[in-house]
Parts: C-alpha cells; structure tokens; sequence
C-alpha cells in the first residue's frame, strides 16, 4: 500500500476527533497567552512554540482528576510503576531494551541538558551541536560558559544531513568533549538512519565523546520512518551517553513536567544524580508520578490517530503551499509536528517576512535564526492545531505575503 493509502485508512478508523479548534487564550498557555508579547504583534494565531491544541487523552485528564479527587497533596515519588511503564513502552516503541535503574526523573529535559552539562564538562569545554536546531541546545552550553562547537546539518536536494567530514575536522580542531543530539531532529524534521547514527557513534566513541540524545520527539514518527534509539547502536553507546525521553510531546503535558534521562553507566548516573541532588531536584509533583505510567499504558491508539491527523496536516500543508504558494517549500518532514519551511525564493530578508507575517498576516511562526544562522531564509510551522486553523493561517499568509 502507498503512503496515501495508509493515511486515508487510518484517518477511516480515527476514534479521536481532532478537528475541534481550541482557542486557548486566557488560560495560562504560553503559546497562546505570551504570543503577542513575545513577538510584539496583535492578536496573533500562534503557530510557534512546540505545543499541541489538541486536548490530552481521556486517560490523562481521568488520572489528574482521580489524583484530585482524592485532596491531599503531600510530597511523591517515582515508584517501581513509574519506572516500569518507561522500560515497557521504550521497548514497544522502539524495541529497545533498558533497565530501571538506568532511569532518572527530571522535571523537563531543558533541565535535563543543563544538568548533564554541569556533570559531565567544566567551564570552556566545547560541546557539538548541529545548527540548525531547537535554540535550547546552543543556549544551554552558553549559559554555563561553555563553547559552542558547531557542526552545521547540510541541506542538499531537499534533505538536511550530517556532515561528517566536517564533524572530523573540528573534532580536531576544537577537541569537544560532549555532543548534543537531536533525534528526531527539531526544526528540519529528520529521522536519524541506521547509517549515520552508526557512523556518528563510531566517531564519537573514538574521540571519547559523551553524547546527549535528545529523543523526546520519537514518538513522533511519520510516514515510513522509524526511529532508532542512539544507545541500541552500538554496545559502546551504553557507557558514553545519556538519552533524554519524555511523554511530554507525544501526550502533550509539558505543563505537568515529567521528562525522564536514561544514563546505563551507574559511575555517570551517580555523578548525576549527585548533581541534582545538589540543585534540590527530588521529587516530582503528584500527578507526573502517576500519569505516565497511565499514559504509557493506556495513549497507543490515541498517539496512533494523533500521528494520522498530523500527517495529515503535513499533506494538506504541502499541497496548499505547492497550489497557492510555490516559492514556499516544505522540507520533507520524517517526525515531528513542527514543519520546516523554505522562504529563500522570496528574495527577502527574515526581518522583512518577518514584518508580514505578524503585522499583516496576524501569524506567529517561530523564524528560521532563531535556531542559527543557517536557518536564516526559514520558518518552523507548528502543524499540532485543527486542520480549520492551519487553513486559515496558511490562507492569512497567501492573503498578505504576496499582495505586493
Ligand atoms: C528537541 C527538544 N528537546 C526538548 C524540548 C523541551 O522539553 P521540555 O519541555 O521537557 O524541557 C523541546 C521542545 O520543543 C524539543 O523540541
């Protein structure tokens, strides 16, 4: 069966509707509630930030009502149950296998980086990143007076790819001593292949370079890819890095804070647990030490059709920019809901486009700098919305970009 086939098949059999548009203004969201701050403009429709407008599965909100039923809300911890239900659905997913002690809660993988670079590096280390990506990355290794190593991604015949003959060169140059990876990889939407993670581990491992795997998008696989966890590639892997996960993305709870980091090296998970130890972060809230297990036990079919419907938005994005805009390409999104458009054949300067598209077009898109300089000419769409909502923030953008 052709991909369209299987979209149309599984759009058939959605027991999930999606297509309700949820106006989330005045309920404390920083996508809807911080977009007109954050980019000085009007009354914007925000397609920015990675935040889904869709409600969570019933089984969530049937968790947290349970849990606040019940009125007390002393100190939690993460039981046995917690643990459990991270191995079992890494394994479901992705057919990995990991052990329970490996695992540590955090309250959010943003937390996670910084914390793992305070643990494993000093002041001045460099540390790779591969621009362009989520801003996070780059801005952590700043704030703790670390150097950034770039290795940037290589766009050519519309895929973006490592560029591993540059990847050596300043590995030699600059003698890093971390890599931080995005897998799958937010903006451009890739989908790591077997052959690059394998050559990028084969690297890494030589020079003693501990990898962060930033994998809190792989739930999040289109189409006829699949994801491969960075520590199942090579048995090196399990003692020179740390693999960040979390339901937040897939279920959409960012809000409620449970991100989880995989180290299977028990001297590096003791090093950083110590260091969390050390900045109070203990106890997660009532309902994250609940909620994930519920979730990962009961959210298959709810993430199934979630993946249909986004799918779906990706296609009906890139027929109405190939109709109605054809300057505008979508970069083949592989994961993600985020989707990488390239403005390059506008001929104008972001700064420009920019201007429009919050003045006149009354849409928020995150702009492609803001994840590097190689995104300049770019802009990350957030497809997670009612398909009616993207329509019509896709109409307001062909209504006012091309008018002059
Ligand atoms: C690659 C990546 N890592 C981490 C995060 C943020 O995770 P958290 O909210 O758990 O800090 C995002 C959010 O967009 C992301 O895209």
């Amino acid at each position: 069966m052709n991909t369209f086939v299987i979209l149309l098949n599984n759009l058939l059999h959605m027991v999930t509707n999606f297509d309700k548009t949820t106006y989330r203004k005045g309920t404390n969201s920083v996508k809807w509630d911080l977009v007109d701050m954050i980019f000085k403009g009007d009354d914007l429709l925000p397609m920015w930030v990675a935040d889904m407008d869709f409600e969570s599965p019933e089984c969530v909100k049937e968790s947290i009502l349970d849990i606040a039923n019940k009125g007390i809300f002393g100190y939690s911890a993460c039981l046995e149950k917690y643990y459990n239900s991270i191995v079992k659905w890494y394994y479901k997913r992705h057919s990995t296998i990991i052990n329970n002690d490996w695992i540590s809660y955090t309250p959010g993988t943003v937390t996670s980086l910084n914390m793992l670079i305070q643990s494993f590096t000093k002041e001045g280390d460099g540390i790779i990143v591969q621009q362009p990506v989520y801003y996070p990355f780059f801005n952590s290794i700043l704030n703790n007076n670390r150097k950034v190593v770039n290795n940037p991604l290589r766009y050519n015949n519309g895929r973006y790819n490592i560029d591993f003959d540059h990847l050596n060169k300043i590995i030699e140059e600059e003698n890093p001593v971390m890599m931080i990876l995005c897998s799958p990889h937010n903006p451009v939407g890739r989908v790591w292949e077997k052959e690059e993670l394998t050559t990028l581990s084969y690297i890494c491992n030589k020079h003693n370079i501990f990898v962060i795997s930033d994998e809190v998008h792989s739930d999040l696989v289109l189409f006829d890819n699949k994801h491969l966890p960075y520590i199942g590639i090579d048995t090196a892997n399990i003692l020179n890095s740390a693999t960040c996960i979390s339901p937040s993305k897939s279920f959409n709870m960012a809000g409620l804070h449970i991100s989880n980091v995989i180290i299977a090296d028990s001297k590096k998970r003791e090093i950083f647990r110590s260091h969390l130890n050390k900045c109070g972060i203990e106890w997660p809230n009532i309902f994250a030490t609940e909620i994930q297990s519920v979730v990962y036990e009961k959210g298959d079919l709810w993430l199934k059709d979630l993946i249909a419907y986004i799918e779906s938005n990706m296609l009906y994005l890139d027929s109405f920019l190939k109709l109605n805009m054809p300057e505008i390409h979508l970069v083949k999104p592989e994961a993600t809901y985020l989707a990488w458009l390239d403005f390059r054949n506008l001929n104008k300067e972001e700064t420009e486009i920019n201007k429009i598209l919050i003045n006149e077009s009354k849409i928020a898109l995150d702009y492609g700098s803001m994840f590097g300089k190689e995104g300049n000419g770019f802009q990350r769409i957030n497809v997670a919305c009612s398909q009616e909502l993207l329509k019509k923030a896709l109409e307001n953008i062909n209504n006012t970009l091309f008018r002059k």
